[in-house]
């Protein structure tokens, strides 16, 4: 169930501050009945109706992207740069599955289907995501031991899944680090790095839940599966 001003503006018919207007208005119907309450509800299944005419749901599309450096996880920006929507050929409403830094790259998902990105989104052991980070300096072992017991991040401690260290090289005084976390929270592995005062200089997320990049390159992308949608919402 979404709320009713959600499922319009997602529909592609109008904003969804427009929405809320028609439905105080009277001019939303659903099943045939007038509906001017914004916190109503309602399903794939119910009717609505604008000014007589029959609100086409948009066909729900999902997609799994590389994402590239210099691009932002929005549908538009201000600042006028390039997003990860603008990488898509669609003509859906389409919009990314929480977000990735402007320098980070790898996977991400987008899609139009709300109820989709409010299960990839929500905090769940199911849905790991797993990043390969390249720091400054060499790690310790004690500062590994310092991370898996937790650090502070908003208040909350965070304890990643899973931290380990995959190569160190004193030459360019860089580690990379393969880092499990199941939260999304802005910023977060740079957060968590920065806990134990070291800067990440490029992060890419390898995994989500049960998703990869087999096969993509950078800027590359493709269509989920019904059977990935599905098992999705088994996640649920
Ligand atoms: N953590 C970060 O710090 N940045 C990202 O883009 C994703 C996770």
């Amino acid at each position: 169930m979404e709320r009713l001003q959600k499922v319009i503006a997602q529909s592609g018919y109008t904003s969804r501050r427009k929405a809320e207007e028609l439905i105080l208005e009277g001019k939303v119907l659903v099943n045939g009945k007038v509906v001017c309450e914004l916190g109503s509800k309602v399903s794939d299944k119910d009717i609505i109706e604008i000014d007589g005419e029959v609100l086409e749901k948009e066909e729900k599309e999902y997609f799994l992207l590389n994402k590239p450096r210099g691009v932002v996880t929005t549908t538009s920006d201000d600042k006028k740069r390039k997003t990860v929507v603008d990488l898509i050929k669609t003509d859906k409403r389409i919009y990314p599955v929480g977000r990735l830094d402007y320098d980070t790259t790898g996977l991400l998902l987008l899609t139009n289907d709300g109820e989709f990105a409010n299960i990839m989104m929500h905090p769940n052991d199911k849905i790991l995501k797993v990043y390969v980070a390249k720091i400054k300096g060499i790690i310790t072992g004690e500062d590994i031991r310092k991370l898996k017991k937790g650090v502070m991040i908003d208040y909350v401690k965070v304890i990643p899944k899973q931290i380990k260290i995959k190569k160190i090289d004193k030459k360019t005084n860089t580690s990379i680090v393969n880092i499990t976390i199941t939260e999304g929270k802005n910023h977060e592995v740079k957060r968590i790095f920065a806990a134990v005062n070291y800067e990440v200089l490029k992060l890419k997320r390898e995994k989500v839940a049960f998703f990869d990049l087999n096969g993509l390159a950078s800027g590359e992308y493709r269509k989920l599966t019904l059977k990935e949608v599905s098992k999705v919402y088994s996640l649920k």
